[in-house]
């Protein structure tokens, strides 16, 4: 393969690398505001509290999967040369350790959650929903992590996303704590 093959192909990674974090860090604030929507028992006739519920779960699965591609894409891209283990791990990468970092933390709470919450009739409902909680966790701890490592992050378009992403998930889980501890929990 010739060296300009190479290069083209991780220039293109290195832009799908960074347009599925964005991605990501968007779905991951849907799957907040979905989240919170349930307990809230914010429903409509158009969109009944079991709807409400299926688009958390699938969209929580469509974000697991495109932070999956966006590591993939960070493997393939030659400029931050960060290795496999770097995905889970949260020291494993020299590129910005400690926010790539945050990255990685993040995903493993996404893996967590998603594994339990496949195996939630085994697992029971008290530990299904005490892992559940550290949903709160990922969506801060991405959000760090696209601030600090993006290539992106200092365009005012990108600033913007990141602001609105803060602002609808500060103001959803606002209303929840407002509703109350009272009125129960995350459910997937
Ligand atoms: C929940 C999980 C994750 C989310 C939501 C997320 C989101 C993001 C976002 C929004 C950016 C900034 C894109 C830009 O503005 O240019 C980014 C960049 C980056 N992410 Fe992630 N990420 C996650 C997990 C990971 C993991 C596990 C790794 C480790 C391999 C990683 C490695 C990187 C690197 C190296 C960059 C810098 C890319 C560049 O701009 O050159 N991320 N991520």
């Amino acid at each position: 393969m010739s060296i300009a093959v190479v290069a083209n192909a991780s220039t293109w990674a290195w832009y799908f690398s960074r347009a599925t974090g964005l991605v990501a860090l968007v779905l991951l604030t849907g799957i907040v505001v979905l989240g919170v929507l349930g307990p809230l028992r914010v429903a409509t006739e158009r969109w009944p509290r079991f709807a409400i519920r299926a688009l958390h779960r699938d969209v929580s699965l469509l974000a697991i999967t495109v932070v999956a591609i966006h590591v993939i894409m960070i493997m393939l891209d030659q400029y931050v040369h960060v290795p496999l283990s770097a995905a889970v791990l949260p020291w494993g990468s020299s590129f910005k350790p400690f926010w790539t970092g945050m990255g990685a933390l993040a995903f493993d709470l996404m893996i967590a959650i998603v594994v339990t919450s496949l195996a939630r009739m085994r697992l029971g409902y008290t530990a299904w929903r005490f892992v559940h909680w550290f949903a709160y966790a990922a969506w801060p701890l991405a959000v760090a992590h696209g601030l600090v490592t993006g290539s992106d992050s200092r365009k005012p378009w990108v600033l913007a996303l990141t602001v609105a992403c803060i602002a609808i998930a500060a103001i959803a889980v606002a209303m929840r704590a407002q509703n109350g501890t009272a009125a129960g929990s995350l459910e997937a």
